[in-house]
């Protein structure tokens, strides 16, 4: 509210000021500095004191509806939200300044992955989280882990004192999502899913090790579904992201989840084979984990693997991104460093 009188203005700034009404919300109505505005009316010029009492009033009752307001939320305090970025208790001048949206901007693995998920949708691909926090059965048993196996040291991560396991890789997913859309089966619609998610890995750190990071999962079960139809799904993918024609090449692996397994190679995209820094001067850059979807997993999830087939692939999102900006650390990507993310923007 604008006050005309300059005495009435100053004392009506104190004793709106966020902290004195906060403090006590009743008494401030009956504050001495409001008095003594009242005691000075009958020294005024009579043809000042109407103007004057009418300001002084509606300030009183300006302060009346705050310190009421006030009191409506407990001890003239307001409660403590607890998802709120500061005390809203907190005097307005010394809150802490939060940021304009317009000043932040993406992440550059978040960018990137709009766009590998979009080329994913227009292949028919549905998408679904991955979790950060995920169990023993999900992580090992319904991926055809036995327990004790020695597989399960290659995915070695970090877990709670009660038992959770901060997910190795977004594998864990994977019987969920059949769980979840084995009845498109029934209706001679395939299984396509995508899974993005971070995951976790106790790793001695380096430039292409990183605790943690991104993966991105795919699943497709039909009829008569074959490793062909693999090779040309990640085929065209890569193809989309990076623009440009390559070759592929699959080498045989082991996973427990499928059978039979591959480790995923690409052409360089960059040197086109002759042999550059990003693919190690060899022409060929080794890309992911794939393959067939092991029958236990299937069965696990519900899914006769007689009837049906179905592929499998899990790999890194920022190793994808390194790749097509020249990026020469992984640990960029958690850094927080802003000299890293701005160049993004
Ligand atoms: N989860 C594996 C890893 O992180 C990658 C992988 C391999 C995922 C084969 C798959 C798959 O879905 O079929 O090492």
């Amino acid at each position: 509210m604008d006050y005309q009188h300059p005495k009435i203005r100053e004392v009506a700034a104190l004793l709106s000021a966020e902290e004195r009404l906060a403090r006590d919300g009743k008494a401030i109505v009956r504050a001495p500095e409001l008095a003594a505005l009242f005691a000075e009316i009958s020294s005024l010029p009579a043809d000042q004191r109407a103007s004057f009492g009418k300001e002084l009033n509606s300030l009183r009752l300006q302060l009346e509806k705050l310190a009421a307001a006030r009191q409506s939320t407990g001890k003239g305090m307001t409660d403590i939200d607890v998802t709120a970025p500061f005390d809203q208790n907190t005097q307005e001048d010394k809150r802490p300044a939060l940021l304009s949206s317009a000043v932040g901007s993406k992440h550059p693995l978040m960018i990137e992955l709009e766009i590998v998920l979009d080329i994913f949708q227009r292949m028919g691909f549905k998408t679904v989280e991955s979790r950060q926090l995920d169990d023993d059965y999900h992580m090992f048993s319904s991926l055809n882990f036995p327990e004790g196996h020695p597989a399960r040291d290659d995915y070695d991560t970090f877990t709670t004192t009660d038992g959770l396991i901060a997910p190795a890789h977004t594998s864990t997913m994977q019987n969920r999502v059949l769980n979840k859309f084995k009845t498109n089966l029934e209706t001679d619609e395939p299984i396509a899913v995508v899974i993005p998610g971070r995951v976790f890995r106790n790793e001695d750190l380096d430039a292409r090790h990183e605790h943690t990071f991104y993966q991105l999962e795919g699943v497709y079960v039909d009829r008569e579904i074959h490793a062909g139809n693999l090779i040309a799904t990640l085929k065209t993918f890569l193809q989309e992201y990076y623009q440009k024609e390559l070759e592929v090449k699959t080498q045989p692996f082991y996973f427990p989840f499928t059978e039979p397994s591959f480790e995923f190679a690409l052409s360089c995209p960059f040197c086109d084979k002759k042999g550059c820094n990003v693919c190690g001067y060899s022409g060929w850059i080794e890309l992911l984990g794939c393959g067939m979807i092991h029958p236990n997993v299937l069965s696990e999830a519900g899914i006769d693997p007689n009837k049906f087939t179905g592929f499998a692939w899990g790999g890194g999102i920022d190793r994808l991104v390194m790749m097509k900006y020249d990026i020469e650390d992984i640990r960029h990507f958690e850094s927080g460093k802003l000299e890293f993310l701005r160049q993004f923007r």
